[in-house]
């Protein structure tokens, strides 16, 4: 099988099916990025990954190439996993990308060919891609009959995984979904999922066959509702702030009802990352466009909580200094939009620390994965090189990224190097108690 696209979700799942025996060959236009895996480095952290990938290099089960002539040339099975971003000046997505793959597949392809979505794609590509290569696949058959062999079937198997977990989630997921043409369990495309997937479904994964546009439904529904449960709870948050409530115990106490579940109640600075919040926009944007505009217009407010608690952390710094950061030193701890991973895009934790650079303090950073990435997005912030050169003569320390390494910083050792002991809890993900003994003054979102 090839895996068109090997940033975060290609290289994973690229690594994770030759791990289970299957043939792989990662395809992208990045020579850069081909050239680093070829060499067994994964050109971005997660963690298991790079064990798996040098594995399956050395074992010959996994090759990379940026050829897509020899990548029509040595599968049938095809699985897309590129980029579909935010289109500019738009809330839709941009699906150019995923429409690339399929045309220029489709102009080399000879035989029966499966192409497998990947992609977080708006409901209705899936069928509009297999327009798009029935259409170039009949037109390089200019009806000679013997060609007429040639064929491209489009399905569409959402991604599930998490950054950070993502070698366990793709190994192991806890759901399968595909969506074929007929909505039928009898497609011929099943067997061959089957097939790919047989060690998941032997250890019982559910697989749940669909129709095209449902697959594609199920994967921006989990994002919008996800998405929704932490702007919920930030908006909750936002109450607590006006009436001197606390919302880690309420988080706590309405966590125990079994329907609504303790995670994704973490109150604090909100989602990022490259999926919720470009997902949330183009489900919008895409259910407008289907005449269905107002049942997702609570998705607007969803987008908006979720952006004014970052504004909300930097009112809150600016007052913890008195009312001015102009000259201010503030460190920023995180970077990345999420622990255990080094992706910035659209990270909270930077949006933080860009801003209050802006307003004119002097911030440092400090993220255990994501320096590189953040000192390419944000090259005017300073980066530190451990925690306690971070904190070095700060009068402010902002917990933006809930890093294990972070959470269990000693409060007392924290003191040493700092200017002033002023904490913010971004996450509350700090133990209050701790930090506020060792003499800590301890601010937090959503905490009276
Ligand atoms: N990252 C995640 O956690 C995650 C989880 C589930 C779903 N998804 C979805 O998976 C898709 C990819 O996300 P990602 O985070 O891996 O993005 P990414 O930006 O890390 O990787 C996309 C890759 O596609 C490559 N690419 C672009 N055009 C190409 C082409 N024509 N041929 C071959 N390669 C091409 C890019 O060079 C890049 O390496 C998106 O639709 C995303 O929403 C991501």
């Amino acid at each position: 099988m090839t895996v068109f696209g090997t940033g975060y979700l290609g290289a994973t799942h690229a690594a994770c099916m030759a791990e289970l025996g299957h043939e792989v060959l990662g395809v992208d236009v990045d020579h850069a990025k081909i050239a680093a895996l070829q060499e067994g480095k994964v050109p971005f952290y997660e963690p298991g990954l790079p064990e798996i990938l040098q594995r399956n290099l050395e074992n010959g089960r996994l090759r990379f190439t940026t050829d897509y002539a020899e990548a029509a040339e040595f599968a049938t099975v095809h699985f897309v996993g590129v980029g579909t971003p935010q289109r500019k000046g738009s809330y839709a997505a941009d699906t150019t990308y995923v429409e690339a793959v399929v045309r220029d597949l489709a102009g080399l392809v000879s035989g029966e060919h499966l192409v497998i979505g990947k992609s977080t794609v708006p409901v209705g590509t899936a069928h509009r891609l297999q327009t798009l290569a029935d259409g170039v696949v009949g037109e390089r058959r200019g009806g000679i009959a013997e060609k007429r062999e040639d064929n491209i079937t489009v399905v569409w198997n959402p991604e599930f995984l998490r950054e950070g977990h993502a070698v366990a989630d793709t190994l192991r997921p806890d759901r399968i979904v595909l969506g074929v043409d007929d909505g039928s369990e009898d497609n011929a495309a099943v067997e061959t999922v089957r097939e790919i997937y047989a060690s998941a479904l032997e250890a019982e994964t559910p697989l749940l066959v669909m129709d095209l546009p449902t697959a594609e439904l199920v994967k921006v529904s989990a994002n919008a509702f996800l998405a929704t449960k932490i702007s919920f709870i930030n908006a909750v948050s936002e109450v607590c702030e006006a009436a001197g409530g606390d919302v880690t115990a309420l988080a706590d106490a309405i966590g125990l009802d079994e329907r609504i579940g303790r995670k994704f109640l973490g109150a604090g600075l909100g989602f990022g990352g490259g999926c919720l919040p470009k997902d949330i926009r183009a489900f919008m944007a895409r259910a407008g466009e289907l005449g269905a505009d107002q049942a997702l217009t609570f998705l607007r407010e969803v987008d908006a909580i979720n952006m004014r608690r970052r504004e909300k952390l930097v009112e809150i710094a600016k007052e913890a200094l008195g009312g001015n950061v102009i000259g201010r030193n503030i460190t920023v701890l995180g970077a990345a939009f999420k622990p255990n991973s080094d992706d910035v895009r659209d990270s909270p934790a930077l949006n933080v620390a860009g801003s209050l650079n802006l307003a004119g303090a002097a911030v440092t950073v400090f993220d255990p994965e994501a320096m590189d990435n953040a000192s390419k997005l944000f090259p005017t912030l300073t980066y530190a090189g451990t925690v306690e050169e971070a904190l070095e003569g700060t009068e402010l320390v902002i917990v933006a990224t809930e890093w294990k390494q972070f959470q269990e910083l000693d409060p007392e050792a924290a003191r040493g190097p700092v200017a002033a002991p002023v904490v913010i809890d971004g996450r509350n993900c700090l133990d209050r108690g701790d930090w506020e003994r060792a003499g800590w003054r301890y601010l937090a979102l959503g905490r009276g």
